[in-house]
């Protein structure tokens, strides 16, 4: 039987492709069945509805082409994006593969959420410049949207890559297995059984981390389970049973070690007793099994995610994409190479070179010489990667930025104005500008540093032709 694609329907309606995937989303046209790589294949009746639809509406309008709808598609979505109640004041946000690891500032998934599906289709493909822990990219492949990720933290990339793998019943059983092995061990040792079980008393023969103040940082005896633990991770079969291992033993090392919190870079004693770090590993490792699991059977067998460990302001090649949603990071927030220092040195992370390259970061900002960073700084790093994503962005297609305000020196920046000025000077055309309300219980934020209430959506659309 014949077939057309999306874009031959769009054709023989006269109407752009855009529009025709905004019909289908709102289901004013039937939505057809698809081949095996995602792509939408139209019989010829559909094609007939299709085409029929356009000329009904070109009728009572005069023309197909040239209406506001045309000119500005998903208008009706920014409506609904406006009326939202963006407080999503109950909401569940540890679902599925969420909350496998901690990350400083990640939005909740509501948010991302409800971008991608006003703003792309099923089988767009979604891009998160900074993705972070990977929220966006979760989410995107939940509505069935193609993902792509960059960051330059490498830590970020790993657990991205992890909420995004693929898990089959085998993999997950081959990690519950393990946790299993490291719990026992870890009852072992904190019992002393090592008459009934010899092998427990003292910790196989595993390489210890040598990077500076580790033994500032961790217990003796934390540092010898982390290190049977690593090695144990390195010697699973396959390359993402090592990632989600690796991943259960990075959420777990500010717990085990001196450091006070994931965003607080200071020591305090939390007296670990012998076995705790396997025990905590091994949980965290069937969490994460179990949330891979349940993620997995979410996912349509053509959704594809990738993850770029770059610096944004080099521009990496990354294709063609229809929708960007991203929380930039912004002046003087968070130090994410501090924060997770501890966490790089032990998965042979290169935390200098991110260190140099993290935008925001409290360090630069607080740098007393001529080479402290100023706002100025923030302005041309946004211009940079604006005008590189509208290369990347469809023509008419949107940037969604989430975005709270800074203090610098005393001085409150607002970012979003700051983000619509650079935006709308190199070619994007604001399209609305959402504030939401921050809960006041939430201890994402530094109140010390940020004193953040409210942060804003900013909806950007490319105007590039
Ligand atoms: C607010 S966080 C994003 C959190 C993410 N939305 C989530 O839900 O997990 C900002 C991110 O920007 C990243 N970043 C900072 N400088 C960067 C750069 N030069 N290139 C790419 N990413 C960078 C940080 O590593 C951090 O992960």
């Amino acid at each position: 039987m014949k077939s057309y694609t999306t874009k031959q329907v769009a054709e023989m309606a006269g109407v752009h492709r855009d529009t025709l995937l905004r019909w289908l989303r709102e289901k004013r046209v039937p939505e057809p069945e698809r081949d095996r790589n995602g792509w939408r294949r139209f019989t010829d009746k559909e094609v007939e509805v299709v085409v029929n639809y356009a000329q009904v509406l070109s009728n009572g309008k005069g023309h197909s082409s040239g209406s506001i709808a045309e000119q500005e598609p998903y208008i009706d979505s920014i409506v609904r994006l406006q009326k939202l109640d963006w407080d999503f004041a109950d909401a569940k946000t540890g679902f599925l593969t969420h909350a496998i690891h901690p990350y400083p500032a990640k939005f909740i998934p509501q948010i991302p959420n409800a971008l991608i599906q006003e703003l792309s289709s099923v089988g767009d493909t979604i891009l998160d410049p900074f993705c972070g822990s990977g929220t966006t990219l979760v989410e995107a492949l939940r509505l069935d949207r193609h993902a792509i990720g960059v960051d330059a933290n490498p830590l970020a990339c790993l657990i991205s890559q992890a909420k995004t793998t693929r898990m089959t019943e085998d993999d997950a059983r081959i990690l519950f297995e393990l946790a299993e092995e490291l719990s026992r061990m870890g009852h072992g040792r904190a019992n002393d059984m090592p008459l009934l079980f010899p092998e427990l008393s003292s910790m196989p023969d595993a390489p210890r981390p040598t990077f500076k103040g580790v033994h500032d940082w961790f217990d003796e005896q934390v540092i010898d389970e982390l290190a049977h633990i690593k090695s144990k991770c390195l010697k699973l079969e396959t390359e993402h049973l090592r990632r989600l291992s690796l991943v259960a033993m990075s959420a777990i090392i500010v717990t085990v070690s001196r450091q006070d919190s994931d965003t607080r870079y200071v020591r305090r004693k939390k007296n670990i007793s012998l076995g705790d770090t396997l025990q905590q590993f091994s949980r965290s490792l069937r969490n994460i099994a179990q949330k891979s699991l349940e993620f997995s059977d979410e996912l349509q067998p053509y959704v594809t995610a990738n993850v770029h460990n770059a610096n944004i302001l080099t521009c990496p090649d990354i294709g063609e994409v229809d929708l960007v949603v991203c929380s930039p990071p912004y002046p003087n927030a968070y130090s994410y190479h501090l924060y997770h220092r501890t966490r790089m040195l032990w998965l042979d992370m290169d935390q200098p070179q991110f260190k140099k390259e993290e935008i925001g970061s409290h360090r630069k900002y607080s740098h007393k010489g001529a080479n402290a960073a100023t706002v100025d700084t923030f302005r041309e790093e946004m211009r940079t990667i604006l005008d590189w994503l509208r290369e990347h962005l469809h023509p008419n297609r949107h940037a969604c930025f989430v975005i709270g305000d800074s203090t610098l020196k005393g001085e409150k920046i607002k970012n979003d104005r700051l983000i619509i000025e650079v935006a709308e000077d190199v070619g994007f055309k604001l399209e609305a500008n959402i504030p939401r309300r921050l809960q006041s219980s939430k201890k994402s934020f530094n109140p010390t540093i940020g004193n953040i209430r409210q942060e804003h959506i900013v909806i950007l659309r490319n105007k590039r032709t």
